[in-house]
């Protein structure tokens, strides 16, 4: 008679047994919650496709974030939804635009959630893109002055991290500088350093009215396929003086995830984004797939990849699926 010398079975044989055995978790303290805030009030607009997810109103975004809170999510990341928007996209670093004035209650109300801005045009600009458009190009260096001043005027709303995600090249050392100047030397850059022109922000657009009015975002976005170029990207960001990275989005690129976590020992997070969450809504909603089960088993794989951190849609779920610890 054979018998296996080893046997990895008998480490798999009781739900205890692979619980001691688990190399990968998922915790709550590694989640980023997104929210959407609109002007108005008692506003609750539904995003068609990402059920779950609304367009909110700062006090109905305030009642969100108690819960948030009571979860033990250590931060969520804010996308505004202006009231009008221009060519110079100028809601996005107005004094009392819809994120200066959503981080201010929110710091008012919640002083320890750690806020997260994103920085970028895009939801400001009558054209939708993420710069300064002249003749049909997104231009980059004076769009550098115009986010610098948008991030400078989010801390000074009390914003606890800065995330760019324009891809503007030397966007992080211009923000950097800009922050330093202004007296937030102490507050750190959470940078999208590794954003692909991706199909998956699809629904997001859709939120945030964001699409672009013409052409696409392949000349600032990385091109799929790409990979060393993600890890110059990482190279750049991190002598510009970003703190944390970001690669995004995750599921179609654990690859680049697992390269970046190679050349960076800061904070690494990956961006469970909009399409992605749609994807698996739809199919739980058809019955196809275990929402639970396949959103856990992603979302541990984004750290099974070398993430530290997830921003996701499915925050508040994935915190209550850990409680019932089933
Ligand atoms: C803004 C921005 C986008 C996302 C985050 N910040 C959209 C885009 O680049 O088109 C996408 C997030 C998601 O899909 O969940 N530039």
């Amino acid at each position: 008679m054979y018998y296996p010398v080893t046997r990895p079975r008998r480490l798999r044989s009781s739900a205890t047994m692979r619980r001691l055995v688990r190399e990968n978790h998922l915790r709550v303290d590694d989640l980023i919650y997104p929210l959407f805030v609109t002007a108005g009030r008692d506003v609750q607009e539904p995003i068609e496709s990402m059920p779950g997810i609304y367009r909110l109103s700062i006090n109905l975004l305030l009642a969100e974030i108690a819960k948030v809170q009571s979860l033990g999510i250590p931060g969520i990341l804010l996308f505004g939804i202006p009231d009008s928007k221009d060519a110079a996209g100028s809601g996005a670093y107005a004094a009392n635009g819809i994120i200066q004035q959503a981080v201010q209650a929110v710091k008012d109300k919640f002083p320890e959630l750690l806020v997260i801005t994103d920085v970028c045009l895009c939801e400001y600009t009558d054209h939708g893109h993420c710069g300064i458009v002249q003749e049909g190009k997104v231009l980059n260096d004076p769009t550098l002055e115009l986010l610098a001043r948008t991030a400078v005027s989010h801390a000074q709303s009390g914003a606890d991290i800065i995330a760019p995600s324009d891809m503007m090249d030397g966007r992080v050392r211009a923000i950097r500088g800009a922050l330093d100047e202004e007296g937030f030397s102490g507050i750190p850059i959470m940078s999208y350093s590794v954003k692909y022109a991706s199909a998956f922000y699809g629904p997001f657009r859709e939120a945030a009215g964001s699409a672009p009015l013409f052409g696409d975002r392949k000349s600032y976005q990385m091109d799929p396929p790409n990979l060393r170029e993600a890890l110059s990207e990482v190279e750049q960001d991190i002598a510009e003086g970003a703190d944390m990275l970001i690669v995004k989005p995750a599921m179609a690129y654990m690859d680049v995830i697992a390269a970046v976590r190679e050349n960076f020992d800061g904070p690494l997070v990956a961006y469970n984004v909009s399409g992605e969450y749609s994807m698996i809504k739809a199919a739980a909603r058809l019955g196809w797939i275990d929402e639970r089960q396949t959103t856990m088993e992603l979302l541990t794989g984004m750290k099974r990849a070398g993430a530290d951190i997830i921003i996701t849609y499915h925050a508040p779920d994935v915190v209550r699926w850990l409680n019932e610890n089933v």
